[in-house]
């Protein structure tokens, strides 16, 4: 069973609230998370590529850093844990991302790999003059198909020619390849993106669902299971999970009470107006997910609040679930959730208990 970190790449990770922990991204910051991970032996962390916050008096997400730019560097400060920058498929055309992989594929050696971010917050690429138009919602993942056909061309055979609806190569060249294939990865939720991820990606992320429910979202991991039956590839779910942790059940749900309590209703009402605007919203998008409730000030993924034990315990219900083949952890403070998980959680987990006997 994997484990990775969601490193926070933008202000404040992934609670939109005035008083969960306030703080600006910077590479110290994420450097300091993730040799913290190395150091407890987890396997990989990943970067989100976000262009455009939703203000608030939290300003979230206002502020944040680039993926690619960001991985290369902690590529240079790392050297076993696994690395995964997201490419937003609208802003960068795809020749050049697979230059940018290989390079870091070089400075990491080996160790990095692309998510695929189709795109469904209209906005960041508006603001810059690059969204196609609505309908792009509805083709996005025919788009990305046709995007990571030419990267993997280049990475495989040094050369694409692909003339498709979207990309037209011309005898395009790349080299040197990569060391070892890049792995690619996504995060669709709906059934359409589960189809991509079963053909394209070596796995797919997926939300948790429900606060101390760990396998509420059980129906999620059985549906990659079923798309990546379709095309006879071996594609898990790597489900995301917010973590908070405290010496006991009560002082855990005493810090998730007062997070709620601080909601940052202006900037969660820009993310729902931001979300409604996916036209092409499945039932089981990510758009969806956010909208089934009035306050998401976490997205809604799946949060585990409790003790120590407790947060172990529910760790181990999650990675029992068919078709999981990773954990993806974010915290409410990375830096003393990091630290707690690899002290006082990981250490309790039997799925984790590869890592106990190898340290
Ligand atoms: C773990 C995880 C990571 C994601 N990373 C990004 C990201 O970096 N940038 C972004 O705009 N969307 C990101 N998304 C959204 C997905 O790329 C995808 O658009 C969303 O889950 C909706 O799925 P769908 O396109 O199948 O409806 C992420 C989602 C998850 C669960």
């Amino acid at each position: 069973m994997h484990i990775g970190v969601f490193i926070p790449i933008n202000n404040n990770g992934w609670l939109i609230s005035a008083t969960s922990p306030q703080y600006m991204p910077s590479f110290e910051l994420n450097k300091r998370v993730v040799q913290m991970a190395e150091g407890y032996g987890l396997d990989f962390a990943l970067s989100m590529i976000k262009l455009h916050g939703f203000g608030g008096k939290t300003e979230f997400w206002d502020h944040g850093l680039e993926s690619f730019t960001l991985m290369a560097g902690l590529a240079s400060v790392t050297s076993k844990i696994r690395l995964y920058a997201s490419t937003a498929v609208l802003t960068i055309p795809p020749a050049i991302v697979a230059r940018m992989a290989t390079t870091i594929d070089s400075i990491s050696g080996g160790r990095f790999g692309v998510n695929i971010v189709s795109g469904w917050h209209k906005v960041e690429y508006s603001q810059m003059g690059m969204w196609p138009g609505d309908a792009y919602f509805g083709k996005r993942y025919d788009y990305s198909t046709e995007y990571v056909q030419i990267m993997k061309q280049l990475w495989e055979t040094g050369t694409s020619d692909l003339k498709g609806e979207f990309f037209q190569m011309d005898e395009c060249k790349m080299s040197p390849p990569p060391s070892v294939p890049i792995k690619l990865v996504a995060a669709g939720q709906s059934d359409r993106g589960m189809e991509f991820a079963a053909q394209y990606c070596d796995f797919n992320f997926a939300l948790g669902e429900g606060v101390n429910e760990p396998q509420k979202c059980i129906d999620v991991p059985r549906r990659m299971l079923a798309a990546a039956a379709k095309t006879g590839r071996d594609v898990g779910s790597y489900i995301l999970y917010m973590v908070i942790a405290d010496e006991t059940d009560e002082a855990a749900m005493a810090k998730w009470d007062l997070y709620n309590q601080g909601a940052d209703r202006e900037a969660l009402a820009h993310l729902l107006g931001h979300a409604a605007q996916d036209v092409n919203t499945e039932a089981t998008s990510m758009a969806a997910a956010i909208q089934r409730s009035p306050s998401p000030i976490n997205f809604n993924m799946g949060t585990l609040v409790g003790s120590y034990a407790s947060i172990a315990r529910m760790l181990d219900e999650a990675a029992a679930m068919p078709g999981v083949k990773g954990i993806m952890l974010t915290f409410d403070d990375f830096l003393v959730g990091m630290e707690n998980f690899g002290t006082r959680i990981q250490p309790l987990m039997q799925c984790r208990s590869h890592v106990r006997l190898a340290a």
